[in-house]
């Protein structure tokens, strides 16, 4: 069952490493975790069980997703010297901007378990990140919004302990809605992985020179941050309510999409590897729908311009040529909004569920001992070797 794919020389060519972590084949829309489709896990798993899947490339037994929940519990809570960090920052700080900051200086707290060679501390180290996530993510939502911060509960889940730590405040009781935590722990899932996508390289190749993985990470959270990657959830979003507040027809928004002089893109529409459409976002098509109407919300504006402008694209001669379909980040957004999520977390979400792939890819470089540096090579495109000339004669 290993191994079973065979590559051609010219897409061998640009591979960047050999991974069996997630594979994806970008014209059937396929994607398996460690083989297991995505349609799949997104029915009949959690994301917690995922994170196992993913980390130990298999699915637990009962027991062991049982031991690995209690670890994560374990350490869901941050140095309380931490929490200092926060103040460091202004109050209108992109909580990206935050998490980056406060990931990477994870590394000075963490410092007992740093051997990138010893498997036991890229273990505790990889439970470290994966369970202190929410409590980062959160904490920069309760700042931006001068809030208490709110602790971990044990006796909540993976993902309700996030929604608690969000929405809950001292004086209250929140209890999440079970809806709710049903559609993020979904999202968490279809974001878990990608294989070699922007951020993840960039985890793979700062983690190749042996740095930590808490550094390792932060320039993933770096990277995914930009808007035509993981920040894109957020700009779909921002587009949809410029067409909605515009008062204009979807067609003159699709019509300036393919506009060469009008740097209007579509967003949450193409994608590098997809050439078909993205299996996340049939799946997350589906949860936006039932959410909606479970809340009263299926005439939502957004959605309504949503659906409208997937139909127009999906016809179009220009999208169907360039095979641009909607992406996971077309829907995504739309729920974590009807969830009353703002829009500056919804890349700290993607952050948070996509942790767990790319500590799972540091750890299979780390542990490989043909591992090396990274260092991809250029082609000179600069001035042939010249003579120095003194300032005199410039
Ligand atoms: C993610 O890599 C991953 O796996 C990423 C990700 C993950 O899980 O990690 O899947 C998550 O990042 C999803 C993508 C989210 N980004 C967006 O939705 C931003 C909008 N999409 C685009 O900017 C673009 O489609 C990219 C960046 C996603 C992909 O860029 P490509 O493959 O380099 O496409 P391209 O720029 O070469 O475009 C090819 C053509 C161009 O037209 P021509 O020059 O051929 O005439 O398609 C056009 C582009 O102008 N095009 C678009 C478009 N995307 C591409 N035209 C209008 N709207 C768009 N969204």
């Amino acid at each position: 069952e290993l191994g079973y794919f065979t590559y051609d020389p010219g897409y061998l060519s640009t591979a960047s490493c050999s991974s069996g972590v997630t594979f994806i084949d970008g014209d059937e829309g396929t994607l398996l975790y460690r083989g297991y489709p995505i349609e799949q896990l997104a029915e009949q798993s959690t994301y917690l069980e995922v994170c196992y899947l993913l980390l130990n490339g298999e699915l637990p037994s009962s027991d062991e997703l049982h031991q690995f929940s209690r670890i994560i519990k374990e350490h869901s809570m941050l140095h309380e010297a931490v929490r200092g960090f926060y103040d460091g920052f202004r109050h209108d700080a992109h909580p990206m901007a935050i998490m980056v900051g406060v990931v990477g200086a994870l590394s000075a707290f963490y410092h007992d378990a740093t051997d990138v060679h010893n498997p036991e501390h890229r273990k505790i180290s990889a439970h470290r990140l994966i369970s202190k996530m929410p409590t980062i993510a959160a904490w920069s939502y309760k700042y931006a919004n001068g809030q208490p911060f709110m602790y971990p509960k044990n006796r909540l889940s993976y993902t309700e302990n996030f929604l608690a730590m969000m929405f809950g405040v001292p004086t209250g009781t929140y209890e999440p809605n079970p809806t709710f935590v049903r559609a993020l722990d979904l999202i968490l899932i279809l974001h878990a992985d990608h294989e070699q996508n922007a951020s993840t390289s960039t985890v793979r190749l700062s983690g190749s020179s042996e740095a930590n993985p808490f550094a390792a990470i932060s320039a993933g959270i770096a990277s995914l941050w930009g808007p035509l990657h993981g920040g894109a959830n957020e700009k779909v979003v921002i587009m949809l309510e410029e067409i909605v507040h515009s008062g204009k027809k979807v067609e003159e928004f699709v019509a300036r999409a393919k506009d060469k002089n009008d740097p209007f893109r579509l967003m949450g529409f193409g994608h590098r590897v997809y050439k078909n459409y993205d299996p996340r976002a049939k799946i997350i098509r589906e949860m936006c729908h039932k959410l909606l109407a479970e809340m009263g919300g299926e005439n939502e504006p957004l959605f309504e311009v949503a659906l409208k402008l997937e139909k127009i694209a999906t016809e179009d001669e220009y999208f169907i040529e360039r095979k641009l379909y909607p992406n996971v980040d077309f829907y995504s957004g739309i729920i974590l909004r009807a969830m009353g999520i703002p829009l500056n977390m919804f890349t700290v979400i993607f952050a948070l569920a996509r942790t767990v792939g790319w500590i799972s890819h540091w750890n299979e470089m780390m542990q490989d001992p043909e591992s090396r540096i990274g260092r991809p090579r250029q082609l000179y495109t600069g001035y042939k070797e010249r003579n120095y000339v003194s300032i005199e004669n410039r």
